[in-house]
């Protein structure tokens, strides 16, 4: 690399407490490249990007931009540098249109002059290389417009270096193209792009570099050339990784757990019709939009059906709440990382137990603290759960590891039929292995499942039979040996018709 770093990390540490987040922490970013950052959950990738942003202090250690030594003091203090972060969830104000977004924070007199905003955000936009009408309200912009409006702020503001944490991990695979392709398109002009993701494929068809961090300390970085997903991967876990997206044998049995027969809801989907056995699981695949979250949804008492009929245990199905389903041993897992239902400022352990307290009551109605504590720690071990105990709240942890102790907290509560939604998307590549393995073994124990999932290896890996779904259309069931990912793709955008 020929010029001077635009930001780096000297030894920067970082401690919350007795948690060492970041040990030592020495990363130099580039203008023009992009630098892929991974590592597993908890490893400490988001809190080297809140230093980055001045959103945390550095414990110890120096961050440098442009070769001399800052301290930045909240993120409007990173941005005025010229580092920015967009995320997830964008920060979009719903009711303001693509040019009021883009200058919500300009304070100079461009604000007052509409033509001339309009003009600039229109520049923006090109320099992103999208197409985008700046009238549009922001409500009505997809997620990754959204996000693209972000990055037009972020550039307005001038940013040299624009991190994106997980940017891609709520949005359909045309999506996340487009966003890869911005994200090439800025560094091309010069800015330094750090970009974090749990998905490696899109860590070597995008960046230049890559740097692996593990137990919050750095352990390579290299040129995408000269390392591939088995290494990194080696280097993120600290040992060698098999093959993790191997098909488990099906332990389906022959009791039908749950028959849905021409399930419709008005507008939303129409004419779903599969069972599922004990012992079985099902997995949903279709792009984003496919509808198959409200299938589930359904199931569970969340959304009224409008024709069909429902059998479950041999009975008909009727339940409006998400209460009755739980009664009747249905639990859902949502996708949505907002909606995690965790109690965010309570402990690990509770968060565990507390839907279920009753299995942890003496007869005397004491709480078996221990019993608690064995059980939380039981899937802390299972699913690695970063933390040194199971008393931390929830809140403090990771975003992959809260999503680990909601999926724990629905295992614990070891329910008949098990419906989970995009199960392991930002749990880190190591750990997936683990979560597969877990809901086999909840459905070898007498269990069922229905996974809807985005990520084709994973709808592989788990289904004994997958269901495609497009536009709300049941497209094709499909026994798992005679499914690949180019047909459920060709069935899930339509390329092929419904069998
Ligand atoms: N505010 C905080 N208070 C206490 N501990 C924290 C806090 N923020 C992060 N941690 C801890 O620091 C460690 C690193 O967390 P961080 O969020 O940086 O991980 P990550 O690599 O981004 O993981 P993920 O892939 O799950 O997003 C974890 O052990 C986490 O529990
Ligand atoms: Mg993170």
């Amino acid at each position: 690399m020929p010029t001077a770093p635009t930001l780096a990390l000297r030894g920067v540490s970082k401690n919350f407490g007795m948690t060492a987040a970041l040990t030592d922490m020495t990363l130099s970013l580039f203008p023009g490249e992009v630098h892929a950052i991974v590592g597993e959950n908890g490893a400490g990738k988001s809190t080297m990007i809140k230093i980055m942003t001045g959103i945390h202090q550095p414990s110890s250690g120096v961050l440098e931009i442009d070769g001399a030594p800052v301290s930045l003091n909240g993120s409007k203090a990173a941005r005025l540098r010229g580092v920015a972060a967009i995320y997830q969830e964008p920060m979009v104000f719903p009711d303001l249109d693509v040019t009021e977004n883009i200058f919500i924070s300009a304070t100079s007199g461009l604000f007052l002059n509409r033509p001339a905003m309009r003009r600039a955000a229109r520049d923006l936009i090109a320099r992103i290389g999208m197409t985008l009408d700046v009238d549009r309200i922001a409500s009505g912009l997809t997620l990754a417009e959204q996000q693209a409006v972000e990055i037009a702020r972020a550039l307005s503001q001038d940013v040299r270096v624009l991190i994106m944490d997980e940017p891609t991990a709520s949005l359909s695979a045309h999506e996340a193209t487009e966003l890869r392709r911005i994200a090439r398109h800025l560094a091309n002009d010069g800015v330094s792009v750090v970009y974090i993701s749990h998905r490696l494929e899109e860590v070597f068809e995008l960046a230049d570099r890559v740097s692996v961090i593990r137990d919050g300390r750095h352990i390579s970085t290299k040129l995408v050339g000269e390392t591939d997903p088995q290494t990194m991967i080696a280097e993120m876990v600290g040992r060698e990784v098999g093959n993790y997206f191997t098909k488990m044998p099906s332990t389906a049995t022959t009791e039908t757990l749950l028959s849905v027969h021409g399930l419709s809801v008005d507008g939303v989907f129409e004419d779903i019709s599969f069972d599922i056995k004990r012992g079985e699981i099902v997995a949903m695949a279709g792009l984003i939009g496919a509808r198959r979250t409200d299938v589930g949804l359904a199931l569970f008492g969340m959304l009224k059906p409008t024709a069909g009929a429902i059998t479950y245990k041999g009975q008909p199905l009727k339940i409006t709440s998400s209460r009755e389903a739980i009664d009747a041993g249905i639990a859902y897992v949502s996708e949505d990382r907002r909606k995690l239902g965790l109690a965010m400022a309570l402990p690990i352990r509770w968060n565990i137990s507390l839907a279920t307290l009753d299995k942890f009551l003496s007869p005397l109605g004491l709480i078996n603290t221990g019993a608690e504590i064995a059980t939380a720690w039981g899937y802390k071990q299972k699913l690695n759960i970063r933390t040194p105990n199971t008393e931390i709240v929830v809140g403090n942890l990771s975003g992959g590891n809260q999503q680990k102790v909601m999926l724990a907290k629905w295992l614990n509560m070891a329910p008949d039929l098990l419906i989970v939604d995009e199960p392991t998307r930002g749990i880190d590549v190591g750990a997936k292995a683990e979560v597969h393995a877990l809901i086999r073994a909840f459905v070898a124990a007498g269990g069922a499942a229905l996974v809807i999932s985005s990520d084709l290896p994973e709808v592989l890996a788990m289904g004994d039979r997958i269901l495609v779904m497009r536009e709300g259309r049941q497209m094709a069931i499909l026994n798992h040996d005679a499914a690949s990912q180019q047909t459920i793709m060709a069935l899930a955008t339509g390329q092929k018709d419904a069998a």
